[in-house]
């Protein structure tokens, strides 16, 4: 775990409500890995208090990519910082995804903003072949730079399938082989739900990036606990944040 005073290297708005922040990060960037996060300090001042976490979307060179959307307080600040200024970080956090494990294709399934951790979890498998399913409100809300293979679902149907995520996987997973493939996903508590039953039902492989509020970020406060099927609990902070879709109840 590193704290770093990383500078901003760019921030552009690159969809509706969402924003892409660069900044330059010699020491986190060559630690990070696809689905560990950061916790960055929005503001210079006491206010907000609490850090806010966030995953680390893509590494380049000694750059680090966060891609998020406006939410509260705490993401409005973020998304005024300007090129130059000074951003205090703590990373790289948590686990991250195990890649590691026996399979061919990589199933990526985001909803919405958990797309976030995918583009470095893409460029970090080069020897997988990868299938992307990506689910939003509408296409207004995709951002899809550094993803290979996308199929998309919209509520409104304005790109892809109408419907949701969960649906358009399922529709399209037939043609695989269950045994070659694993499942990650990153989304919303209802889109991860509907997923880890899709996966354990079907008994393929599959790993899940929860969300929590989280104060500290590295396991000391205790403020972020995860229930697993052992009737024992995990930090998301520190165990996590990612999961496999056996071991937690949501
Ligand atoms: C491991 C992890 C990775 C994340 N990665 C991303 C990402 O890449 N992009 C992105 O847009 N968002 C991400 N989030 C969610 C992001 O942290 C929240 O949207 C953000 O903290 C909201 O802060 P706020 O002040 O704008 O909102 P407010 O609602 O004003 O926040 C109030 C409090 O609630 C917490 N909070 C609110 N919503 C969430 C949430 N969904 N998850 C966790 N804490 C929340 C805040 O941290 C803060 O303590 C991630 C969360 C976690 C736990
Ligand atoms: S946020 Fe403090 S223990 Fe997880």
């Amino acid at each position: 775990m590193i704290i770093e005073k990383c500078i901003v290297q760019s921030i552009e708005k690159v969809k509706s409500n969402i924003f892409l922040l660069k900044v330059l990060s010699p020491n986190i960037s060559t630690k990070g890995k696809a689905g560990q996060f950061c916790n960055i300090k929005v503001s210079e001042n006491d206010f907000p208090l609490l850090r806010r976490p966030f995953s680390i979307h893509y590494i380049e060179n000694e750059s680090i990519y966060f891609l998020f959307d406006v939410h509260g307080e705490g993401t409005n600040l973020l998304s005024q910082k300007k090129i130059g200024d000074i951003v205090d970080i703590i990373g790289p956090l948590g686990n991250g995804f195990n890649i590691n494990e026996d399979f061919e294709t990589a199933v990526l399934v985001a909803g919405g903003i958990g797309v976030a951790p995918f583009p470095l979890l893409t460029k970090s498998m080069v020897n997988k072949s990868i299938i992307t399913f990506y689910g939003a409100r509408n296409s207004e809300y995709i951002y899809d730079k550094n993803l290979l293979n996308i199929n998309y679902s919209t509520d409104d149907g304005s790109i892809g399938l109408k419907g949701n995520v969960i649906d358009l996987l399922k529709i399209n997973l037939k043609n695989l082989d269950k045994q070659k493939i694993k499942i990650f996903g990153c989304g919303p508590s209802p889109m991860l739900k509907a997923l880890q039953i899709f996966a354990n039902e079907n008994n393929i492989k599959c790993e899940l990036a929860l969300e929590s509020v989280m104060a500290c970020g590295f396991g000391i406060c205790q403020g972020c606990p995860i229930e697993t099927v052992d009737n024992n609990y995990k930090l998301i902070c520190k165990d996590g944040p990612v999961f496999d879709a056996k071991e937690i109840i949501l």
